[in-house]
């Protein structure tokens, strides 16, 4: 049987599947991965809602859109990733700011070639105030493991939105709209080779695209900021849905090939 064309072994894969109780022998990987790419098929509606462009709503005296003009603002003041930080800690034009408990911003190592992009926190990231520290998050360093990345030594890893959404809802399009701002810059400020949109809200909001997850997944796209850094975005299946959807993780793992493949060839160029 030919090797898998990952440095990565068979047994990374069968490892954090079967941590999520998904038992798997290495002859039925091999077959998964030879098979993949005619295994395409029904898609998950629920990956691929598209935001609404953000309605003109009024905070106290000020639209999202002033909002958005105040966080664009500040970024372009902040020259290092910490001014960055303290700038979103500090910033009052988020709706959902004064139901949570905090700003979450960033972890991982600044100036890493990798930098993986997520929805918004839930209730542990906003206890904790670091990204992906739940479940999920743990789903997300498995992942990541597979393919050697840490978040101690190589992966930065952030959100699209830093304030958790009640009931841990979807982030809106104005709450989206007035952190995109801090985003953009927080890219041009860590500088990734390559950019990983973890979920719908992040890939079709980053990539501003009418095609929804299961659609992008797997692909990798041109991305830029408004201040001309430039990094391609490769989007892949948010780790909470693949918690629900255990079947989907060998289209992670594919997706996982793909990062791993293409981060070898933009660090070496
Ligand atoms: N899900 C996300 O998208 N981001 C987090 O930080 C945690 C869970």
């Amino acid at each position: 049987m030919p090797a898998p064309a990952s440095r990565v072994p068979i047994s990374a894969l069968t490892e954090w599947w079967a941590d999520m109780g998904v038992g798997m022998d290495t002859a039925l990987v091999e077959a998964l991965l030879k098979s993949a790419p005619a295994r395409e098929a029904a898609e998950e509606l629920s990956q691929s809602a598209a935001p609404a462009a953000p309605a003109v709503i009024r905070r106290g005296a000020r639209t999202v859109i002033d909002w958005a003009n105040e966080a664009r603002a500040q970024a372009k003041a902040a020259t290092t990733l910490e001014a960055l930080a303290e700038a979103i800690r500090a910033f009052d034009g988020s709706p959902l700011r004064a139901a949570c408990e905090q700003a979450v911003v960033y972890d991982g190592v600044p100036g890493a070639s990798l930098m993986v992009i997520g929805e918004g926190p839930g209730a542990e990231e906003d206890r904790r105030g670091l990204p992906f520290v739940g479940k999920a998050g743990q789903l997300l360093d498995k992942m990541l493991a597979a393919i050697g990345r840490t978040r101690a030594e190589n992966a930065f890893i952030t959100n699209v939105n830093y304030w958790r959404p009640p009931g841990n809802r979807n982030p809106e399009a104005d709450e989206l709209a007035v952190c995109r701002p801090f985003v953009d810059r927080m890219i041009e400020l860590v500088k990734p080779k390559l950019i990983v949109a973890a979920g719908g809200i992040p890939a079709v909001s980053l990539l501003a695209s009418k095609d929804g997850i299961m659609k992008l997944r797997g692909n990798e796209y041109a991305f830029s900021t408004p201040g001309g850094f430039q990094a391609p975005v490769i989007p892949i299946l948010h780790p909470a849905y693949l918690l629900r959807r255990p079947q989907d993780k060998s289209r992670a793992w594919r997706d996982l090939m793909l990062i791993e493949k293409r981060l070898a060839e933009l660090s070496s160029g």
